[in-house]
């Protein structure tokens, strides 16, 4: 709302010195998108080259507000992108935050974040596809459509696949709704290569490529510790030994999926907390219920067997 208000009043067309310059770092400011790319700094670890492409992506996308503010061009930018990388690397968080930007620009209506999969889109029936994707399409309008593993949509092997003709209507919503609608496809770096080289309509519609590398081990660490300090815990001394144990071995394991499987581990180790204090004390202080220890990280399966027998099927409890 602000966003737009300031873009389109000629009041930050401030005068510069004279003329009719246009303030950036003020348009900056006074979009708060400069609070967005902070918040992006603070509540992700590491990231760093895809943190380094959303703040040129907010940069291109100013400076085309300043210019469309002079006059200087009619076309809106393409904002369509593509996320790759394995699981639990941060897309959807990010994919967050840039509808946040891309609203607070003025570039979408309403900012949210509509996330699907291909059986959100296709159906399973002749005749049933279109109305789903189109529905979805209509959700979406004003915001960013997320659409994770995109490269489902797109089966070779069969034919007569319905994922095509939902794919031609996301193309079209992608040319013709562009100043209201931004897509992201996320998933595997190799697999949306291929998807790519099959669809070249899509190849060709998509601005943006970010791909998200995995997690070191240290990082992994800060993500624990930021995730807990969120939920007002902390590891002890001997848990941070053990949280860092844990992910040397996890990060090795089958399923494993980055900063979602600190998610999850840390989730149980919650769990096991309870259990402990429970059995353990009666009077609880706040350090007490906030701490978790050593113990409740290394009853986890993931200390169990020495050989990482591929019998993991889950994630590594
Ligand atoms: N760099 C990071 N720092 C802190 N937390 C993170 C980071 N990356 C991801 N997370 C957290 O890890 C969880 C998984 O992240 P997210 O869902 O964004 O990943 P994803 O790439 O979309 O994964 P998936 O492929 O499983 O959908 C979320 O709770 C998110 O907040
Ligand atoms: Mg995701």
């Amino acid at each position: 709302m602000m966003a737009e208000d300031i873009a389109n009043t000629p009041a930050s067309a401030a005068a510069a010195g004279g003329g009719s310059g246009i303030d950036l770092q003020a348009l900056l400011r006074d979009t708060d998108v400069q609070g967005v790319l902070d918040q992006l700094d603070r509540e992700l670890i590491g990231l760093k080259p895809v943190k380094r492409r959303i703040r040129e992506i907010a940069s291109f996308l100013l400076v085309s507000k300043a210019r469309k503010q002079l006059g200087l061009e009619a076309a809106p930018p393409s904002l369509h992108m593509c996320f790759t990388g394995n699981p639990g690397t941060g897309k959807t968080t990010v994919a967050t935050r840039m509808a946040d930007i891309l609203h607070r620009l003025g570039y979408v209506r309403k900012g949210h974040l509509v996330t699907v999969t291909r059986d959100d889109l296709v159906g399973q029936y002749i005749g049933h596809t279109a109305p789903k994707t189109k529905e979805i399409l209509k959700r979406a309008m004003g915001g960013v459509l997320f659409i994770d593993e995109a490269y489902y949509l797109y089966r070779p092997e069969n034919e007569r696949d319905y994922g095509q003709e939902a794919i031609e209507i996301l193309l079209q919503a992608m040319e013709n709704h562009r100043d209201d609608l931004v897509v992201i496809l996320a998933g595997y770096k190799d697999r949306m290569d291929t998807f790519f080289k099959a669809n070249a309509g899509m190849a060709s519609r998509i601005a943006h490529h970010i791909d998200f590398p995995d997690y070191d081990e240290a990082e992994l660490l800060a993500i624990a510790q930021l995730m807990l300090e969120q939920m007002n815990y902390h590891l002890d001394d001997d848990g941070q030994v053990a949280m860092r144990d844990y992910i040397a071995r996890r990060i090795r394991q089958p399923n494993f999926a980055n900063a979602r499987s600190i998610r999850n581990a840390l989730d149980r180790a919650r769990l096991r907390q309870a259990s402990r204090l429970f059995s353990s004390e009666r009077i609880v202080d706040a350090d007490m219920l906030s701490a978790l220890s050593a113990e409740d990280l290394r009853a986890s399966r993931v200390f169990q067997d020495a050989t990482d027998g591929p019998h993991d099927k889950g994630d590594g409890r």
